[in-house]
Parts: structure tokens; C-alpha cells; sequence
């Protein structure tokens, strides 16, 4: 299949737009920017569809997808009743980086939700995808769009690279704002439990919400605990090379970081190093790449998913990474960080 590249970088371009509404509303996928990372959409009313994300993505089936809405009324035609959390946390949040998790109807099909009876909705902060929700018939399922196991895509090239030519169109908007994916809130337990951390933290969610707990299932490495969210427990986010985070007070970290890239670098290896504009300098060997400052954490979480897809194309034998433990978006961060590697952690 040959993929329409949309480039509004520039702004919306209404033509294209419109194609990509038919696209969605005749069954096809169309990848698109989010401000978390981009998603591949497909009408989420539609079985069919469904099944085509999963095959594009190279996805388990049960793995559920999210449902993207642009106006709040839409969530009421697709969930059996709506709580009040969900209102406030909708007045809160959305659009924005939360996803919810709300009983479904029938108008869900099963291949969307991965056969649970609960549905994921999130409203997207993002004009492009604003209208192409709208232009697709207000049901959008977008997984990331990366190819499954990859870091999710950020650009609309990491799009491109893993998926040209198995979907029908993308549209380019540019790099993302946040990074990482949406923080997923699941308001049909007693209790509403955050299933993945991200922008918005337990903090604001207990601003609104009063009573939050995190999935235990995220806490541990046993394997007796599942995380609540089936696309949890895949290590996601893998990069080519085996990673290694390096975790500590920073001056031991750069210590412990050099010394491990000398090691390999004598054995004949080829090393990455992901540090920060504060700590690049310290490092004299290896390939070095600072993943932003930590004085603005927005700019670590951005280009997380980009710097472990730029190590896969250097081909680099091993990555060492510090660890990334920042005030508001250290748990999201560091969850993302610690499944790239496999949860290969060395604490110093
Ligand atoms: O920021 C985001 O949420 C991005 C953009 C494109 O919107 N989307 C995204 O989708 O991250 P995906 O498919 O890569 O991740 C969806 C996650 C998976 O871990 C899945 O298991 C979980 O949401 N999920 C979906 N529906 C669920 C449900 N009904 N119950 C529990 N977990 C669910
Ligand atoms: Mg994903």
C-alpha cells in the first residue's frame, strides 16, 4: 500500500483533512500527532478497523486500545453510566494527557477493548487530532504508533519508519510536546488506581479526585503481580542495544558510567550514553547524547523515546543511562526508562 504523507506542520490543511476523515470513516488507518506521542487511528466503532491497528502494529489482540474523543458528550454514547469523578476529572484534564477507564456499551465492539468490558477514552490536546477525530466520526482507537515493542514515535519520521506502506496515511504536526503517553486512570475500581503514570501525576489527580492509589502490579518484578493494564506487563519501549540504567548520587553515576564504558570500550564494544546538558561533559568516552536539562523536565520526557531510537540507528553494542528521578514527571519518566531496559538497573 502505498502511505499519503499530510505535512500541516504549517497548520491544517483542509483537504487532506477531509481524506482522512473518508480514510477513517471507509475503514483505514490514519497516523496522527497527539501531544504525547503520535497515535495510529482507525474508527474505534469498527471491528474490522480495529483488527487492522493490531495487525499494522504487529500488536497482541488483547491488548485493548484507547478510544480519542474531541467533545465530552461522545463518552457518554459509548460507557454504561458516567461517575462523577469522571466529570471533574474531564474538567480538570481534557483535553490533555489522561486517559480514563470507564464501563462500556454495546456499541464498543470487543476487538476494540481487547474483550474487557471496560473501555480506555481520552480527549487529545491537539488541534490536528482535534479535527480528525471530528473528521472520522468521533470514535478514534490510536494505539502509539510504533511498530509493537518499539519506542513510541514522537515524529512523524519514527512514524514512517516503522509503519510506511502498511497504513494509509500520515500526518505530519511536528514534534510532540510531552513524550510520553497519556497517564491511565481507572475509575471503575473502589478506589481509582492510576494503571500507567505520565504528565498529569497522583498529585493532580488527588487535587481532584481525593483518594488515588498507583497498580500495585506496576511496583513489582515478580511475576506473581499483573499490572491491571494489559500493555503493561510487555517490555515495551526496547531499544536495539541492551540498556543499562545507573542510578545514585550523581557524582557516583558519571564514576560508575565511566568506568563501565571504559571496560566495554576495551573489550571492542560500542557504547552509548544517555546524560543530560549538566553531565555530558563528564563524559570523555563513548557516543554521548544529552536528553535535555534537568531544570525543565518537559525536555527529558520529550526526547526519551527519540534518543533510544537514535542509539538503535548508531548500532550500538550497549546504552548506559543515569537515572531520570525528577520532581513532577520522575515516576512516568522512570517507568518508560526502567521497561527499555528490561529493568537492568545498577544501583551505585
Ligand atoms: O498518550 C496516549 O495514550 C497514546 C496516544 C496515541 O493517545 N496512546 C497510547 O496507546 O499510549 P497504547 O495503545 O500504546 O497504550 C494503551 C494502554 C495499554 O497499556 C493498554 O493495555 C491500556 O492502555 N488499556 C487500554 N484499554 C484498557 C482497559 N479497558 N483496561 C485497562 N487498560 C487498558
Ligand atoms: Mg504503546
Amino acid at each position: 500500500m502505498k502511505t499519503i504523507y499530510a505535512d500541516m506542520t504549517a497548520g491544517i490543511d483542509r483537504k487532506l483533512m477531509q481524506k482522512a476523515g473518508d480514510i477513517l470513516l471507509s475503514g483505514g488507518l490514519v497516523a496522527f500527532p497527539t501531544e504525547t506521542v503520535y497515535g495510529l487511528g482507525g474508527n474505534a466503532l469498527d471491528a474490522e478497523a480495529s483488527r487492522k491497528i493490531y495487525a499494522a502494529k504487529g500488536r497482541p489482540s488483547d491488548n485493548p486500545l484507547i478510544v480519542h474523543i474531541a467533545e465530552f458528550d461522545a463518552l457518554e454514547r459509548i460507557v454504561t453510566d458516567v461517575p462523577q469523578e469522571a466529570k471533574d476529572l474531564a474538567d480538570a484534564f481534557w483535553p490533555g494527557p489522561m486517559t480514563m477507564i470507564l464501563n462500556k456499551n454495546d456499541r464498543v465492539p470487543a476487538s476494540t477493548t481487547g474483550g474487557l468490558g471496560t473501555v480506555a477514552i481520552r480527549m487529545p490536546d491537539n488541534e490536528i487530532a482535534a479535527a480528525m477525530i471530528r473528521a472520522g466520526g468521533g470514535y478514534i482507537a490510536a494505539p502509539s504508533a510504533n511498530t509493537s515493542g518499539r519506542p513510541s514515535p514522537t515524529t512523524a519520521q519514527h512514524v514512517k519508519d516503522d509503519l510506511d506502506g502498511k497504513i494509509d496515511m500520515i500526518i505530519d504536526g511536528g514534534p510532540v510536546g510531552i513524550g510520553v503517553e497519556s497517564t491511565i486512570i481507572d475509575l471503575t475500581e473502589k478506589i481509582p488506581m492510576i494503571l500507567r503514570p505520565g504528565y498529569i501525576n497522583m498529585e493532580m489527580l488527588r487535587d481532584v479526585l481525593g483518594e488515588v492509589r498507583m497498580d500495585p502490579g506496576l511496583h513489582f518484578n515478580d511475576p506473581n503481580f499483573h499490572p491491571k493494564a494489559p500493555g503493561m506487563k510487555y517490555r515495551h519501549y526496547a531499544p536495539k542495544a541492551p540498556l543499562t540504567i545507573v542510578e545514585g548520587p550523581q557524582d557516583r553515576v558519571v564514576e560508575e558510567i565511566r568506568s563501565l564504558t571504559a571496560r566495554k570500550e576495551a573489550a571492542g564494544g560500542k557504547v552509548g550514553i544517555i546524560a543530560t546538558d549538566e553531565s555530558a561533559a563528564a563524559y570523555d568516552r563513548g557516543i554521548v547524547k544529552s536528553i535535555g536539562t534537568r531544570t525543565e523536565e518537559i525536555t527529558i520526557s520529550m526526547h526519551l523515546y527519540g534518543i533510544l531510537r537514535d542509539f538503535d540507528d548508531l548500532g550500538v553494542d550497549v546504552i548506559y543511562s543515569e537515572a531520570f528521578d525528577t520532581p513532577r514527571m520522575g515516576q512516568a519518566i522512570m517507568n518508560r526508562l526502567i521497561k527499555a531496559a528490561g529493568h537492568q538497573v545498577i544501583k551505585v
